[in-house]
């Protein structure tokens, strides 16, 4: 057995889910013996979820990058650690050893130490998909820095938000990032971003496209030139700050049905136990295995299943830097042969995707190398399901539906490959140490078999969220407070007759678009930042490929030179102040909305109208203007 806790029969996961649950202390005490600690803990858990407060490992010390890095570098120095495909296939790819890695990362450290980085503080990253990525960030997880990624796809508005809520005092960068046939200039974005960003001291330039790019003096430096101070002097080893169990790993922004993006924080202990376990047993990871996420690091998903959970494990963690269909639609598959990939964690979106471009990509590619197939971000639908089974995983490849969020750090539901049944659409079983609960409208618990609710967790697993950045309220009334000692996922879900579970999507303002969250308030926030737009409404509507589509109705009061100008002027809008991930598919103009005597924006109607379900609108009666449904369902787009 590669992993003294891998469960690697049915039999094995029914008990330790049943350990799990009875003596959930001893069962996570247990797995954290398999982890480098500098002090033990002298409480596995405390708890309560009305505050809330979740201590795991309390009193214990540790680093996390030493469980990343200086183990492996023990026992396995030139077992490659990272693996980096380029954008282009023409330019050469890259392989760090867990040793290079490690010397990377504590060169970087010694960067950001000479930059004035302490212990404590907040560093954006706003990088391309390189290896120095993950480098930056583990080098803030060595020096006791709290590391605050932000995709690359985010405007310098959202970034300037983000790096003020953090206070962050250091931010690292690129001159630019590569994605498909464009280039994004990142470090212009930056720029833009920090005029409203006094906390910032230091900006630290990873140089990668080339293009020109303005520093300004004292404030800004290149990253090779400080790593060549660094090499200078010889100095290869950085002594890890040694953090408490719950001091904070990082900060990851993610948008909500209200306000903007929160601040989800995950703690050092908890979170590393959890993104190893949830890796090594819903992929079944086997050393010398290549593990290929091909998500980026700027969302959770990049986080926990390329950089933690797998060097954690002492993973060969393949990370890409481009998009699934640049050069072309074979771009993965050509991956999956050059670098012998044997798991292969994607999006339905990117299936979904691949799969209007036919068979032709495929054909020709030697995936023989793949052993495991994952998806995660969304629900996937019955038929792209059987097109990854198919033309994929050649039905030899069991698939793990991962159901997770930001807010929960690593996966909570899933089947394990290989090794708990699959079911097509189905997330299907919980992880050990994972309590599902479904409830209806009014909280109360929906017990027994064949039934549907939201859903909910009655107990603390090591890797979910402690707080939301600088608003422990926020926190609270966000997860805690819908349901009296719950955390309330935001999810419907459904639970079959053999209890496996099904996630049916958001049941809050919530979109999932491609994968990526996009809350409503926010967005009709940046519509209505345009000076022609009085009111806007957005709704999510079903989207062959992307899941979910975006439908903005918005009321226009500017004068129009033409529609759709004015459409891409909204966009241009929502671009620059959240960024192209949040622009809406269909724009309708409309003269009002649907509104209830007391203001409120029905959406449900405006949902069915965008869902093109016009038969079934419910009661109309209690609209302030009955008449406006008409005109919009009139105009529908
Ligand atoms: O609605 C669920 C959906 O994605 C949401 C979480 O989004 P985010 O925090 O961005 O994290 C995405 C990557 C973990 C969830 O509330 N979701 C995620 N995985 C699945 C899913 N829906 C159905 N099936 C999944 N496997």
């Amino acid at each position: 057995m590669a992993y003294s806790y891998q469960l690697e029969t049915d039999e094995a996961y029914r008990k330790a889910y049943q350990k799990s649950i009875e003596t959930p202390e001893l069962f996570w005490a247990d797995i954290a013996e398999n982890f480098r600690w500098r002090k033990k803990w002298d409480e596995v858990l405390r708890w309560n979820f009305k505050e809330p407060k979740v201590e795991w490992f309390r009193g214990a010390k540790l680093n996390i990058t030493e469980n990343c890095l200086d183990r492996w570098v023990e026992t396995q120095p030139d077992i490659p650690a990272i693996v980096w495909e380029p954008n282009d296939p023409d330019e050469a790819s890259r392989i760090l050893t867990y040793k290079e890695l490690y010397e990377k990362v504590c060169q970087f450290a010694h960067v950001l130490k000479n930059n004035g980085a302490k212990r404590g503080d907040r560093i954006c990253i706003y990088m391309p998909m390189v290896p120095e990525l993950a480098i930056a960030v583990l080098a803030c997880a060595r020096i006791g820095a709290i590391h605050s990624v932000v995709f690359g796809g985010f405007s310098a508005q959202s970034i300037a938000d983000r790096i003020q809520d953090a206070q962050c005092n250091i931010v690292v960068t690129a001159d630019g990032a590569y994605r498909g046939n464009k280039s994004i200039p990142l470090k212009s974005i930056i720029d833009d971003a920090l005029c409203n960003c006094p906390s910032v001291k230091k900006v630290i330039v990873l140089t990668r496209t080339s293009i020109p790019v303005s520093m300004m003096k004292e404030r800004d430096c290149w990253w090779e030139d400080e790593i060549k101070k660094v090499e200078e002097k010889g100095l290869k080893n950085f002594e890890p700050e040694i953090m408490e169990a719950e001091d904070m790993l990082f900060i990851l922004y993610t948008s909500g049905s209200t306000g903007k993006p929160k601040g989800v924080v995950h703690t050092c202990a908890g979170y590393m136990v959890w993104t190893n376990y949830t890796f090594v047993n819903v992929f079944q990871y086997q050393p010398g295995d290549v593990h290929f996420c091909t998500a980026d690091i700027g969302w959770v998903t990049g986080h926990s299943y390329i950089v933690y959970g797998p060097l954690s494990a002492g993973a060969t963690s393949l990370m890409f830097e481009g998009i699934p269909t640049w050069p072309d639609a074979g771009r993965f598959w050509e991956i999956v042969e050059k670098h012998k990939v044997n798991i292969l964690y994607t999006a339905p979106t990117a299936i979904r995707s691949l799969m209007g471009f036919g068979l032709d990509s495929i054909k020709g590619k030697n995936l023989d190398s793949l052993k495991v197939l994952g998806t995660v971000g969304e629900p996937i639908n019955e038929e792209a399901w059987h097109w990854y089974d198919e033309n994929i995983g050649k039905r030899k490849c069991p698939i793990v539906d991962t159901w997770w969020q930001t807010e929960t750090g690593g996966t909570l539901i899933s089947n394990l490959a290989g090794v708990t049944k699959a079911k097509p659409s189905f997330a299907t079983l919980p992880l050990p140490g994972v309590q599902p609960v479904l409830v209806d409208e009014k909280g109360n618990v929906i017990e027994g078999n064949g039934v549907s609710g939201n859903l909910c967790m009655r107990f603390p697993w090591p890797g979910m969220l402690r707080t939301t950045y600088g608003d422990h309220e926020r926190c609270r009334t966000t997860y805690f407070s819908t349901y009296e000692n719950l955390y309330f996922t935001g999810d419907g879900c459904l639970r079959d007759e053999e209890g496996n579970y099904r996630i049916t999507g958001r049941v809050d303002d919530v979109l999932n678009v491609s994968g990526h969250r996009i809350g409503t308030a926010e967005l009709e926030n940046a519509i209505n930042m345009h000076t022609g737009v009085v009111e806007s409404a957005i709704v999510g509507y079903p989207h062959d490929i992307k899941g979910q589509g975006i439908y903005a109705f918005v009321i226009f009061n500017g004068i129009h030179t033409d529609e759709n100008h004015t459409r891409q002027d909204i966009n241009q809008t929502v671009t620059k102040i959240i960024g192209a991930i949040a622009k809406p598919d269909k724009i309708q103009f409309v003269s009002g909305l649907p509104k209830t005597r007391s203001g409120k924006i029905m959406r449900r109607i405006l949902r069915k109208i965008a869902e093109g379900e016009l038969q079934n609108l419910g009661d109309t009666t209690t609209l302030l203007d009955p008449m406006i449904v008409e005109e919009i369902i009139a105009n529908r787009l």
